[in-house]
């Protein structure tokens, strides 16, 4: 049990921030720019139809402040101990300090749904845009090549020997787009960070650009009436609708705790790090609450499309040009999106091996001269194209959310017990309010991931079982940490020994 509970002690982990790995290259604009990168993509650009639809309503505008006011709680959070302890870990390495190894753990295999799943949901999103922009060229693509087997099933009635090709009685089906741009962003990324970050600034550009055309000129497409004349029109799901529908536009916000695990390169972590994260994730949430207004306002939300809600609603008002930048955005936006991802997800293995839960020979070997943990992303890479490419999955879009929320949960709750516990180690940020905010960060996870089916609660838990058997069979064995103390307590009972000896 004392095993499972072993906790590293800040003196360690700021000791562990001093040894550069990576290199340090990253300013405040581009964490802040990782941030934006991160965190605007398909949310926005894809779900909001589909919430306000089917959950929310117009409402869906109060759903996007209530998981905003959430993330920026967590998000305080996170900047305290960004500023504590700048390591490449993110939640996975502060709630070894303060929570201990198995919780820390639980979050690290949590963390690869919010990572790893999410780029997979994210490249199938890029690619039926992708799909559509090259259609406005004339540009087809066969579907056995868009799609996965059981998207493709679905939409052909159960029976696809009309439209797939077969080998040795294998149809051949798969998203083609989606794994090719996670193969394109691991090459950039094993490549190095430096050219990453670049690449990402000018996507954003690009992204923020899109956002800020559909606000202004939507403006002018808004008709009144469509928010409706009372709160009844204006949220006809009730207050629940609202909570549903935050709890599913969560996923438009995951992504801002990803500048965190670039902590060990920038060049400034405890300054820059809480500015990138806390001024990327405020600037998101104002953007995601006006383009909400706008889209509920320019359509009735009983008419807005699933797909590509935003495209869709300049091309209802006749602006097909608007549209069609729209939709280049979107492609752009997602990339970015993909990039941090990815990014992040292989820190975090890194991390972790570096603690020896995972096989630190793979997963922590960082390339000779690009100075990238490159095994580590070509293996998330090729994962997450393999799950692009051949799952459906759009079906577990809740399960990143549950997942992510669980993590936000922890992370709350560990500045808590580290405030208690170690109240006098430096914090170039501190959260105000402790305990107050953090207090509130749960209570609105807990209260989203109560609005979320218990289906989507059965699927987490068979997730952190796999953890837990994963655990158990390597980490467990080869923790460093659990060596270390074994090792204390051996030179500890051989001093206690020797009086006795020397007496005899
Ligand atoms: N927040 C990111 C998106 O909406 C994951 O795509």
């Amino acid at each position: 049990m004392k095993k499972l509970f072993a906790k590293k002690t800040l003196h360690d982990l700021t000791e562990e921030s001093n040894h550069h790995h990576f290199k340090r290259v990253l300013g405040p604009f581009s964490l802040t720019a990782m941030g934006v990168g991160a965190v605007i993509g398909a949310g926005i650009f894809v779900l909001t139809g589909l919430a306000a639809r089917e959950f929310a309503g117009p409402a869906l505008i109060l759903s996007f402040v209530l998981s905003g006011l959430a993330c920026i709680f967590v998000a305080l959070c996170y900047a305290e101990f960004a500023s504590m302890v700048p390591l490449a870990g993110s939640a996975y390495t502060y709630s070894y300090a303060a929570l201990g190894e198995v919780f820390a753990w639980i979050i690290g295999w949590d963390l690869i749904l919010e990572y790893s799943l999410a780029s997979s949901l994210v490249a199938v999103g890029w690619s039926h845009y992708f799909v559509n922009l090259i259609g406005t060229f004339g540009l087809h693509i066969p579907v056995w090549l868009t799609n996965d087997y059981w998207t493709l099933l679905h939409h052909s009635n159960g029976t696809i020997t009309h439209v797939a090709p077969y080998l040795f009685g294998i149809p051949i089906v798969m998203n083609l787009p989606a794994a090719l741009v996670i193969v394109v962003i691991t090459a950039l990324l094993v490549v190095g960070i430096k050219e990453s970050a670049r690449f990402n600034s000018i996507i954003v550009g690009v992204k923020l650009a899109v956002i800020l055309l559909v606000i202004f000129i939507g403006w002018f497409y808004v008709k009144k009436e469509n928010w409706g004349n009372s709160f009844s029109t204006f949220a006809p799901f009730g207050v629940g609708g609202i909570g549903t529908g935050a709890a599913y536009v969560f996923f438009a916000y995951i992504g801002f705790d990803a500048v965190s695990t670039t902590a060990q390169e920038a060049r400034n972590p405890k300054r820059d790090v809480p500015i990138g994260i806390i001024v990327s994730l405020v600037l998101c949430t104002i953007l995601y609450i006006a383009v909400t207004a706008i889209l509920t306002g320019m359509v009735y939300y009983k008419e807005i499309n699933v797909d590509a809600p935003l495209a869709d609603a300049f091309a209802r008002h006749g602006m097909v040009k608007v549209s069609f930048f729209i939709s280049v955005g979107a492609v752009a936006g997602l990339t970015s999106v993909l990039l941090v991802l990815l990014l992040s997800q292989s820190r975090i293995f890194w991390a972790i091996a570096r603690d020896g839960l995972l096989p630190e020979c793979v997963f922590a070997a960082v390339h000779p001269r690009f100075g990238t943990p490159y095994l580590s992303t070509i293996i998330v890479g090729v994962g997450v194209a393999i799950t692009a490419g051949c799952l459906p999955i759009e079906e577990i879009a809740k399960l990143v959310n549950i997942g992510t929320l669980l993590a936000f949960c922890l992370v709350s709750a560990a500045v808590i017990v580290l405030r208690i516990k170690d109240p006098h180690h430096p914090r170039a940020f501190k959260c105000p309010f402790v305990p107050v905010i953090p207090i509130l960060g749960i209570i609105a996870c807990v209260y989203m991931m109560i609005r979320l089916e218990l289906f989507t609660w059965i699927r987490l838990f068979v997730w952190l079982a796999i953890g837990g058997v994963v655990y158990a069979a390597y980490g467990r064995r080869h923790s460093k940490l659990a060596k270390k103390h074994a090792l204390m307590a051996k030179q500890n009972d051989t001093l206690a020994v020797r009086p006795e000896g020397l007496e005899v």
